[in-house]
């Protein structure tokens, strides 16, 4: 293993890179350490309908970005480099974690991602990892994986980067037709209308959740799920503080997530 003082801060990536991933870098590189960003996108996490194929790669595009952003090394390998024989060994997260929300619709999933995480950790031998808050529940497991496995690297968590209209920024907000990326900061804005709620003291948690779910349906999306959850193991809520606002819904043929932090995970 490399010796603490040089080991990089990684920033693991899909491409089709956006300010929200080259946030994640600049968390990095706040650390006064070699930056190391990878982009790699893993089949492993796709389910066989989902889109593998389609998912937007603009490999010389992300490496100006990398650059512009003085990330140090790039690490994009092709898919036989990181997987020359069948993945047979993988890591399964817990199900009380990875069953759940994004799970419940996407079963495999989160096996699927743990498993090229710890591979590009094994790689790359990162003292840092950084992650986003937009995906929430993904951060979650990957910190649980690398307390739970003694991995000695410190996870980090960035906040999620928006546009001006509060949709959260995705490789995936490429797929949606000019009217669609009208339509898609009602996400942001049904959950932002459960957080006010949850603010002003509602605790009826089925029902701020229907009424967010219903809103979206009523105007054209199909809701995965809306959940208000707590922050550590996402369980269902026992107060009203802190919590976390969830929800993923389709609009079309797109699939967009979300959520919003009624307290700060570090
Ligand atoms: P990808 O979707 O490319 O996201 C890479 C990292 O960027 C993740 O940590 C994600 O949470 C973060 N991110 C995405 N959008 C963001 C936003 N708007 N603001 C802040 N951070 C954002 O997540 C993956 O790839 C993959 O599952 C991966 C972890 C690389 C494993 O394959």
């Amino acid at each position: 293993m490399l010796d603490g003082s040089s080991r990089p801060a990684l920033v693991p990536t899909m491409g089709n890179l956006h300010e929200g991933h080259l946030s994640l870098v600049r968390i990095a590189r706040s650390r006064r350490r070699p930056v190391v960003a990878t982009i790699f996108v893993n089949r492993l996490q796709f389910a066989p309908t989902d889109d593998f194929d389609q998912y937007p790669r603009t490999l010389s595009r992300d490496t100006e970005l990398l650059e512009d952003a003085s990330c140090d090394i790039l690490f994009a390998p092709t898919a036989s480099e990181m997987y020359p024989e069948p993945q047979s060994y993988k890591v399964h997260p817990p199900e009380d974690l990875a069953n759940i929300l994004e799970g419940q619709f996407r079963p495999g999933f989160f096996t699927g991602v743990c498993t090229v995480v710890l591979k590009l950790f094994n790689i790359v031998q990162p003292q840092i990892a950084v992650f986003g808050k937009k995906d929430y529940q993904q951060l979650l497991i990957i910190r649980d994986m690398a307390r739970q496995l003694a991995l000695p690297i410190e996870v980090l968590g960035g906040e999620t980067v928006r546009e001006g209209d509060g949709l959260a920024m995705s490789s995936r907000n490429a797929y949606l037709s000019p009217a669609e990326r009208v339509e898609s900061a009602q996400l942001h804005t049904a959950l932002q209308r459960m957080a006010d709620g949850v603010r002003a003291g509602r605790c009826d948690w089925d029902g701020l959740q229907r009424e967010a779910s219903d809103a979206l349906d009523a105007r054209g999306w199909k809701t995965d799920y809306v959940a208000i959850r707590q922050p550590d193991r996402l369980s269902k809520p026992a107060t009203s503080s802190p919590l976390v606002v969830f929800a993923a819904a389709r609009l079309g043929t797109t699939r967009l997530i979300d959520n919003i932090e009624l307290s700060s995970l570090s």
